[in-house]
């Protein structure tokens, strides 16, 4: 697995229990501040500010334009059925029969890479003809990748793809998007928002020489040998959920712009939902910018009723791809006041 790069999509469960304890503080900072935080409406001409908070630089004429064939260059195109979803990125897109290249002059690094895709009629493309591979670097996110089946299966229009990959020294982050050709039909990739934000350098790597603890370091279920997520692998998330609580938008992360979902379209069991909002958990092992308060905030629980408890479980059903491995991340904090000793 080290040697061989490969994909590795993350699945990230959120479940919080145990309580950790209470801190006054109270800030409206962000506890990660990433160096890089580009944000760009592609096939768009200007700046505009996002529901998210942040300015989307549009690629057309900027510096961020993609590189391609002169005799073979893309089209900007606005989106002709619009349904209700965010205007910025998902109204403009960039679409092409041939490939082009997005460069990105990046710090070297660990980067979260998301993708935003708006399935929707765009002038002189065929909706559902939208085939292509996109790569980064010696990556490939996306194989042979439809946005618009895509979308239908989710049943919504705009969807986006979140990736870590880690960007070497004097490196571009380059992001190559290339039809699928055949010689009978024309294929077309197209993307609506291309986002690229730093990330702590051992927030999910966990490679040998710079994780000090054994303990942060994840294992093979049912072995005990630990599983170094070295800077050669890449990731994809799949899901990221947060534990009997509401969604939490990307500007409510702490820094890193990630969108934590709702647990209850997955969540196969039963069980109960304590709350407390007022809890301010208090960060001693983990970072405080691993996730945000929120996620600790609620939880699922199984309750108190002993001999229910030993004939029943607390059970997601999360559906992934075969032939990957994945990353489970589970978070916990005690939440109930009436269990505070430690233990
Ligand atoms: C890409 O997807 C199309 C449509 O499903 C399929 O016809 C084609 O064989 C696929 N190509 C590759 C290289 O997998
Ligand atoms: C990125 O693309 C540019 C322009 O095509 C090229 O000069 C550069 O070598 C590429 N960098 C990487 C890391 O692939
Ligand atoms: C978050 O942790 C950093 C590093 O330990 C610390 O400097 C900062 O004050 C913390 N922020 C809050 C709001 O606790
Ligand atoms: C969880 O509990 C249900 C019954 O409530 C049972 O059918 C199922 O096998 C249990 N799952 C596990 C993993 O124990």
């Amino acid at each position: 697995m080290k040697s061989h790069p490969m994909l590795t999509p993350i699945l990230y469960v959120c479940c919080l229990f145990f309580l950790l304890s209470y801190l006054t503080i109270a800030t409206s900072t962000p506890l990660y501040n990433p160096v890089e935080n580009i944000v760009v409406n592609c096939g768009s001409l200007g700046s505009l500010k996002g529901n998210d908070d942040r300015v989307w630089i549009g690629d057309k004429g900027s510096k961020f334009a993609p590189t391609e064939e002169p005799n073979h260059k893309s089209k900007t195109s606005e989106a002709q059925s619009q349904v209700s979803v965010e205007a910025v990125p998902y109204m403009t897109a960039r679409l092409s029969y041939w490939q082009f290249t997005y460069v990105f002059p990046v710090t070297p690094g660990p980067k979260f890479v998301r993708l935003y895709f708006y399935s929707a009629v765009y002038s002189g493309f065929e909706s559902s003809k939208d085939f292509f591979t996109v790569k980064a670097g010696s990556f490939t996110l996306l194989r042979n990748f439809s946005a618009s089946i895509y979308a239908d299966s989710l049943d919504r229009k705009d969807i986006y793809k979140e990736f870590c990959i880690n960007v070497d020294e004097n490196q571009e982050l380059n992001l190559t998007f290339i039809p699928f050709t055949t010689t009978s039909m024309n294929y077309h990739a197209f993307i609506n928002g291309i986002e690229i934000v730093s990330m702590p350098m051992d927030l999910y790597y966990k490679p040998q020489d710079v994780i000090k603890g054994e303990e942060f370091v994840p294992v093979f279920v049912g072995q005990p040998n630990p599983f170094y997520i070295d800077y050669s692998m890449a990731l994809e998330m799949v899901y990221r959920l947060n534990a009997g609580g509401s969604a939490i938008q990307v500007q409510d992360d702490t820094g890193m712009s990630r969108k934590w979902s709702e647990d209850r379209d997955y969540m196969l069991s039963g069980g109960f939902v304590p709350r407390n909002p007022s809890l301010k958990p208090k960060y001693t092992k983990i970072p405080n910018y691993t996730a945000p308060d929120a996620v600790y905030q609620s939880a699922i629980s199984m309750g108190r009723d002993r001999t229910k408890n030993m004939q029943s479980n607390l059970t997601w059903g999360l559906l992934v791809d075969t032939g990957f491995n994945y990353l489970v991340r589970l978070h916990f904090c005690e939440i109930e006041p009436r269990y505070m000793p430690v233990g």
